[in-house]
């Protein structure tokens, strides 16, 4: 595990847009695609616009990347909260990327079927390789959640399924999310965290006695050990 702490949300979304844009360009010198799951919620987002900026739009082989996304909020995708539409607004609708390599949670059918069409073409994808995608991008909580694992729901100790749906009593909402086995098996992933707000968060998974009922982003353990945290000062507040 590799813990990068940086000045501030602008630096770390800058440090991250170098990071993947050398690890994809490593990866594609080896083999033809590069998947990445997308994080929703807020902190991802000044990374997606820098990655689409001049910047760094020219070194990415956008056409030889493909996407999924790590939850998604019960709600059509026209909503604000969806974190689909967040990843087109602020990526996915200003790089040339191939339609068809990007991979939707359906929110427009029953929940439990978009999960089980969600995991037949993860399986389908995915035909026994050595390991998932290439590379996770996840945020966390200030409860420390990740994806939609959230405290004290079953869906945290998911040991055979690959995507879940279930209600989130506490968001009045229902949220599809990844398990912890299909993202335990990515090449690399990478925790984003900014702002004070996480700071408790932060230090209680990274320290606190392995409890993934109260701190489930603690479920998060790749097997190959890749595993970075980048944060921000605001957000490492509580470590020593
Ligand atoms: C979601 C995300 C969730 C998010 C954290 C942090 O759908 O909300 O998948 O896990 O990454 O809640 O969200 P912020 O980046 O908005 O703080």
């Amino acid at each position: 595990m590799e813990l990068i702490i940086t000045k501030d949300i602008d630096e770390l979304s800058r440090q991250v847009a170098v990071w993947i844009t050398a690890y994809i360009e490593k990866v594609l010198k080896s083999q033809p695609r590069f998947t990445i799951v997308l994080s929703g919620g807020s902190t991802p987002q000044k990374l997606y616009r820098l990655l689409a900026s001049t910047g760094f739009l020219k070194n990415i082989e956008w056409s030889r990347l493909h996407f999924f996304w790590g939850d998604e909020r019960y709600v059509p995708f026209t909503d604000q909260r969806n974190n689909a539409k967040m990843g087109f607004d602020n990526l996915l609708d200003h790089v040339p990327v191939i339609k068809e390599h990007i991979h939707m949670i359906r929110t427009d059918i029953e929940p439990s079927a978009s999960a089980t069409e969600y995991e037949s073409i993860l399986k389908n994808y995915f035909p026994g390789n050595n390991h998932t995608f290439d590379l996770v991008l996840l945020g966390l909580g200030d409860n420390a959640h990740t994806l939609s694992l959230f405290p004290g729901y079953e869906v945290v100790n998911e040991k055979e399924h690959w995507v879940s749906s279930f209600y989130l009593e506490e968001q009045n909402m229902v949220r599809i999310t990844l398990t912890p086995p299909v993202v335990n098996a990515a090449a690399r992933v990478a925790f984003l965290v900014s702002g004070n707000d996480k700071a408790r968060a932060l230090h209680q998974v990274l320290t606190a006695k392995y409890d993934t009922n109260r701190y489930p982003a603690q479920i998060i353990q790749p097997v190959n050990d890749e595993l970075y945290w980048w944060v921000d000062e605001a957000a490492a507040a509580e470590l020593e």
